[in-house]
């Protein structure tokens, strides 16, 4: 990629050479403007659709290209060809977000972190798009439209308000665990490299017998573990609102690079259900107790994309983008991903979006039927569109991505099964008995300041019900430090 323009004369898109590129033309020297003016209309035009619609949610990010590289043998586990071998390295591009906010929204916010990972492996692209928190808001994809509606700008006052945030969480229990997190010292990370990021949801792997397994990745910040308090947050957004991304292009351009330890829960497939909790319900995690999370490689950020727009605005991630030996899990949330990124995709950059420089494959090529489209390059020439065909090209494997599940029963609008342990609260109140006494000071007064802007009693209430039903002190100081704030 060229860092400078090309020299010669300044030409029109269709390489006319450009007379004055600082007068328009017009009927004499001070009459109307001309339509014959090519230059003009066509700077004006390319202006006017320079903006493709930001992204629905994690519009605001930055990213970075880098290395992931094997450390273990999980051949038993996997027939993925980039984790075949030890020292094996493929290239990756990780795409960091904030969720709620606009695409110039501040980065030094409370929200969770997007964790959005492209491994360009010679199977095709493998896309990991997790977050910093290991766990989810919700357990159903059917609520998220709902749920992402209240994190963003209320359709009259047009602004985030503290009363539907509220009220959804209240109403919604299964809530209360993700809130916990959100709302204690690893709410606001004080940059993008000194946070962990997880796949979040369980996966499917599948050796090379067919033996499946359940998986959940967890990617260990080497840099250390550094957050903002509420009141730091909110004097750097203000003074620096494009803090993350400044600091993670600085440091890749320091030679800093960032890096990570990855590590992953395995789990028998024959425990999955009999195991204490649901393992697919996106809003528990699996105890380290249970299934101990086990080092498979390090991934390293080091070079920094040319063009925002192009690399980074352009680029796409979708849980759909899986390889061989990797699949997905019956989680419900998971599932519903399946379908909204591809059709995000399609809404957002084009029927094309996957054949860009960032996203399409670097390690192998795409070799499909599909032709054709806005945008579309030629890139297949005169060969055959259709398949089967007498003339040659790509041909079906016979040979599934990854292994089918068992499954039984009706169709129906079924809430997730209920595993022995399973309820909304209980690993909200592990988390809460697990902190120090200053991060649940931290905690509680981070959550007070949040509700006591709640207009309704009834909606403050049954938010302080949920986290009383996670542990009684919990409740009990969260209501006593809203009264003290309201009043
Ligand atoms: C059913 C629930 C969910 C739905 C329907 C959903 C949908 C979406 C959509 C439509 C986008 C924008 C994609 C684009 O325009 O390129 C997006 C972005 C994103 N989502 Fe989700 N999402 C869900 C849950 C989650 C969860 C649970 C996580 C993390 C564990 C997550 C992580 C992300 C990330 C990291 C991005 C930004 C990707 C990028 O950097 O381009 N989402 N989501």
């Amino acid at each position: 990629m060229s860092d400078q323009n090309p020299t010669g004369p300044l030409t029109t898109e269709s390489g006319a050479p450009v007379a004055d590129n600082q007068n328009s033309q017009s009927a004499g020297a001070g009459g109307p403007v001309l339509i014959q003016d090519q230059l003009l209309i066509e700077k004006l035009a390319h202006f006017n659709r320079e903006r493709i619609p930001e992204r629905i949610v994690h519009a605001r990010g930055a990213a970075a290209y880098g290395t992931f590289r094997v450390t273990a043998d999980v051949t038993p586990y996997t027939r993925a060809k980039f984790l075949s071998e030890i020292g094996k390295e493929t290239e990756v591009f990780l795409r960091f977000s904030t969720v709620a906010g606009n695409l110039g929204s501040a980065d030094a916010v409370r929200d969770p972190r997007g964790f959005a990972l492209k491994f360009y492996t010679e199977e095709g692209n493998y896309d990991l798009v997790g977050n910093n928190t290991p766990v989810f808001f919700i357990k159903d994809a059917i609520k998220f439209p709902d749920f992402i509606h209240t994190q963003k700008r209320d359709p009259y006052t047009g602004s985030q308000e503290a009363d539907n945030v509220w009220d959804f969480w209240g109403l919604s229990p299964e809530s209360t665990h993700q809130v916990t997190w959100l709302f204690g010292d690893r709410g606001i990370p004080a940059t993008y490299r000194h946070m962990n990021g997880y796949g979040s949801h369980t996966f499917q792997w599948t050796n090379e017998a067919g033996e499946a397994f359940w998986v959940k990745y967890h990617f260990k910040t080497d840099q250390g573990i550094k957050n903002l308090t509420a009141a730091e947050a909110a004097e750097l957004a203000g003074k620096d609102p494009d803090s993350h991304q400044r600091d993670l292009r600085e440091a890749i351009e320091r030679g800093e690079y960032p890096s990570w330890t990855v590590q992953v829960q395995i789990m028998p497939v024959a425990e999955a259900a009999t195991y204490r909790f649901n393992p697919f319900d996106l809003t528990k995690v699996w105890p380290h107790a249970d299934y101990p999370p086990i080092e498979i490689g390090k991934l390293e950020l080091n070079r920094n994309p040319e063009n925002i727009f192009a690399e980074v605005e352009q680029s796409i991630f979708s849980p759909h983008h899986f390889v061989p030996g990797i699949g997905p899990s019956p989680d419900k949330m998971l599932q519903g991903r399946l379908f909204a990124y591809g059709d995000a995709h399609r809404y957002r950059v084009g029927i094309n979006a996957d054949h860009l420089p960032v996203n399409r494959p670097h390690a192998t090529e795409a070799r499909t039927y599909g032709r054709d489209g806005y945008a579309y390059d030629g890139r297949h020439g005169r060969a055959k569109n259709y398949e089967p065909n007498s003339f040659g090209g790509p041909a079906q494997t016979n040979r599934p991505l990854w292994e089918p599940i068992a499954v039984t029963g009706y169709t129906g609008d079924h809430e997730a099964p209920s595993h022995a342990e399973d309820n909304d609260f209980v690993q909200a109140g592990n988390l809460y008995r697990l902190l120090s006494d200053e991060e649940r000071d931290r905690l509680i007064d981070n959550l007070a300041g949040s509700l006591a802007q709640v207009s309704r009693e009834d909606i403050v209430d049954r938010a302080i019900e949920n986290f009383r039903k996670a542990d009684e002190d919990y409740g009990k100081r969260l209501q006593a430090a809203v009264q003290a704030l309201r009043g």
